[in-house]
């Protein structure tokens, strides 16, 4: 990933929040155990559903990752082309989809949000996971721009009529949408450019206390771990916004 300009989450914040852009060059595998134990009820399968209820010929995807949208999206289109700016990350998306018969209507690549290699007017859906709000703690003092960036291409890409959809964290262990500060003003942009939040849980079942601890502790720092010590389940709520096209 380009780290010019890109500040490290901890460096904003201050807090132990650990640095996720070097989880996402160094740390792919543990990050796709952590989102493999999020969503125990499948609601974020059904809304994908919901979005996209007749099979598609094309859905572009942002900020893919280790691809558990991908796997999801797959199903649905004819085919998904996805980019990531981060390689190790799209190598585990590579072997999840092979493993799961996806493989071959997928195309990763590498590619950021704000120039993604992707022809115009592809895209009957376009999706973003968890991915764009990263722009915030990366670049406190330019992330407006980078989101209309984003948009911008998102724009780009899409066929007249093809809705765009951005999934972000509304919180994490809160059993009501509770958004991080930092994020309010984020959710606020995109809703002044056209977007319609809906909201839903994905909560995280761990296989046992060990493992919650691990992996909570591995991507949202000891605070979180340490709340939910000695437990399986950790609460999520997640924010789906949508834009029609
Ligand atoms: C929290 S992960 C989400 C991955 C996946 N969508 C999921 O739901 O598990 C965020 C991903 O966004 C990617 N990302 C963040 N900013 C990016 C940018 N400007 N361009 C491309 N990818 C970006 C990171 O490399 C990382 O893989």
């Amino acid at each position: 990933m380009n780290a010019i300009g890109r500040c490290a989450d901890r460096a904003t914040r201050g807090d132990e929040m650990p640095d996720h852009a070097s989880i996402y060059d160094h740390d792919a595998a543990q990050y796709d155990r952590l989102v493999s134990r999020e969503d125990v009820d499948g609601a974020l399968a059904r809304t994908i559903a919901d979005l996209i209820p007749q099979c598609v010929e094309t859905v572009v995807e942002l900020g893919a990752g280790t691809g558990r949208v991908t796997r999801l999206l797959a199903p649905r289109a004819a085919r998904v082309l996805a980019f990531d700016a981060a390689a190790p990350m799209l190598a585990v998306a590579r072997a999840r989809l092979d493993a799961a018969g996806l493989g071959a209507r997928v195309s990763l690549a590498v590619g950021e949000h704000h120039a993604l290699p992707a022809p115009d007017g592809v895209a009957d859906a376009v999706f973003a996971g968890w991915a764009i709000a990263h722009a915030v703690g990366w670049y406190p003092e330019g992330w407006r721009g980078r989101v209309d960036a984003a948009l911008a291409e998102i724009a780009r890409v899409s066929r007249p009529g093809a809705r765009a959809v951005i999934i972000e964290t509304l919180g994490t262990g809160t059993e009501t949408p509770s958004p991080p500060a930092k994020l309010v003003p984020f959710y606020a942009h995109l809703e002044a450019r056209g977007f319609a939040r809906r909201v839903i849980r994905t909560d995280y079942r761990f296989a046992d206390a060990a493992e919650l601890a691990e992996l909570i502790g591995f991507f949202f720092g000891p605070e979180l771990a340490t709340r939910y010590a000695g437990g399986r389940d950790v609460p999520e709520c997640t924010g789906v916004w949508v834009r029609e096209g």
